[in-house]
């Protein structure tokens, strides 16, 4: 039998099974009226999962049409809510942000961050802002971003010179993967203090891990459903888990044998430093900060940083090529203010407008986390009139929000960076038009690190060569497809033929 009517099969068999216990053992149903948000209509078991698709960011977008910008879904057992305006956004994430500060426990992040001790899936509480405290002012800070500027440089000029060479001979470069192996090189040394491991491709477990979180598993929503794990990902989740472990272990014992804890020479250095540390946490208990929480700590940083500026690199590349127009006025405003005989630097991004301006654009069209984490309802609460329950879980559609034409006109399509002429965008939680790095309490606490990498690649890319499709594509029919997971890389990756435009760059 094959696997399709076998599902059908054990799908027909556990309604009837569901039914028959509703019908049995819960005649009575709960009356209370509250008034919930609209939603399409349900079926047994799995609610509305079945509705989900390939890319549920645009399938939610769709139903949200339908049935509005707070939507209700039941995603199996689970009440879930859609946000899919910027109203909404700002009315859950600032007004109520408190409320909606919690994660919902999935298997992903329970298998693969150490029971959910990584800092994008830990629950609201002092565990929480503990840790969030000391990745922000031990990591991420402004100094630390600064620091690392020398790893970006190096990294670029290497880089650079590579496609130097490839342009001599019009080679024609796959642009997906240089960029997202530079970001990996910057990562590792930024964190690891060492360049690329031989034996094993941890840039690949992560990006596994990242689709596996992002999953919808039906373990998370029929959990009576989750030992069959019908669609493999818990076996899959174990698989990934293991193998990033083996990985995070050795990077744990070359660090202990090496570290000068006091002087801190890299992400994994630092947080060393916490180890054995204790943590006030509810009811006045202690919590020891053991090994699980380093390493649970340690792939977050390295899987926030990768996945996600590589993937706005890549988008805004893409747009660049199928607008030769906006190419040339960001590779004006650069030269304007660089020249054509040296590389950009750090130091020059604050002159550029327009590149800000495209780096906006790639976000409100791609937003990295389409659909940012899930949050979890701390508690009952009524929000526009809608009564809303404890441990619901609230879904935010970056990606519907950005394109909303209400809010960013007909062209909402369109990529088209002069609508940010008068709209600076500063991501610090004042505007919900875009929000590409969420909002509140769980606001993505790396933004300035993935920004001055984004605008520097970008800048750097386009400065120094000009870029071209392959023959046969043309800016029109460049493939624009994106895949799901906790992010949405390209579908395919993205092709094209550098031209070194400098006159004597230094590449030292
Ligand atoms: C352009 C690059 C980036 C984008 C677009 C981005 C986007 C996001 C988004 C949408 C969230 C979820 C926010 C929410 O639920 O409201 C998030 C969370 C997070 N990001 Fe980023 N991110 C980027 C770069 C980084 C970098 C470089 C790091 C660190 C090295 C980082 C670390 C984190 C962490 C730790 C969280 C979880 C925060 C929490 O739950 O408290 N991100 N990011």
């Amino acid at each position: 039998m094959s696997f399709a009517a076998t599902t059908m099969l054990y799908f027909l068999l556990f309604t009837f099974i569901y039914l028959l216990f509703k019908l049995f053992l819960h005649p009575k149903q709960n009356t209370i009226n509250h008034k919930k948000p609209p939603g399409p209509p349900t079926l047994p078991i799995i609610g509305n999962l079945h509705m989900l698709g390939k890319l549920p960011h645009r399938t939610l977008q769709s139903l949200s049409k339908r049935y509005g910008p707070i939507m209700s879904l039941q995603l199996g057992q689970v009440p879930t809510i859609v946000i899919s305006s910027s109203k909404g956004a700002e009315s859950f994430l600032k007004t109520h942000d408190i409320v909606f500060a919690s994660r919902p426990k999935i298997q992903g992040s329970e298998l693969m961050s150490y029971g959910s001790k990584g800092l994008p899936f830990s629950e609201y509480g002092p565990y929480w802002r503990s840790m969030r405290k000391f990745c922000t002012l031990k990591l991420l800070s402004a100094s630390k971003v600064e620091k690392s500027g020398p790893i970006r440089k190096e990294e670029l000029g290497v880089l650079v010179n590579t496609l130097k060479k490839a342009s001599l001979v019009g080679e024609v470069v796959n642009v997906s993967e240089i960029v997202e192996n530079l970001i990996e090189d910057i990562v590792y040394k930024m964190i690891l203090g060492r360049g690329k491991y031989e034996q094993f491709d941890l840039k690949k477990m992560i990006k596994d891990g990242l689709t596996l979180m992002g999953a919808f598993n039906l373990a998370d929503y029929v959990p009576w459903l989750g030992i069959f794990d019908l669609q493999g990902l818990t076996q899959a989740c174990k698989k990934t888990s293991k193998a990033l472990d083996e990985v995070l272990e050795m990077i744990i014992t070359e660090h202990e044998q090496t570290t000068n804890t006091d002087d801190p020479k890299d992400f994994v250095d630092t947080v060393l430093s916490i180890m054995h540390q204790t943590i006030d946490v509810e009811g006045g208990q202690d919590l020891v900060i053991d090994r699980t929480i380093i390493k649970a700590i340690l792939l977050d940083m390295i899987g926030a940083s990768i996945d996600t500026s590589s993937n706005v690199i890549e988008w805004a590349l893409s747009e660049l090529l199928r607008h030769p127009r906006v190419m040339k006025i960001l590779q004006d405003e650069i030269q304007n203010e660089v020249g054509n005989k040296r590389m950009v630097e750090e130091k020059d991004l604050k002159n550029f407008n327009y590149l800000d301006m495209v780096v906006d654009e790639t976000l409100r069209l791609y937003p990295v986390a389409p659909l940012l984490i899930p949050r979890e309802c701390r508690e009952n609460i009524t929000i526009d009139d809608y009564s809303i329950k404890e441990k619901t879980r609230v879904i935010v559609n970056a990606w519907a929000i950005g394109r909303d034409p209400d809010v960013w006109s007909e062209n909402a399509e369109e990529f088209y960076p002069e609508r940010f002429i008068e709209k600076k965008m500063n991501y610090l939680g004042q505007e919900f038009e875009s929000i590409p790095f969420g909002s509140g309490r769980r606001r993505c606490p790396g933004i300035q690190l993935g920004m001055i990498t984004v605008k520097l690649v970008i800048a750097q890319f386009v400065h120094c060569f000009n870029w071209e499709l392959p023959h046969n594509i043309s800016p029109s029919n460049l493939n624009m497809e994106e895949k799901f997971g906790l992010t949405i890389p390209r579908a395919q990756h993205l092709h094209a033929i550098p031209s070194y435009r400098l006159d004597d760059a230094k590449l030292e």
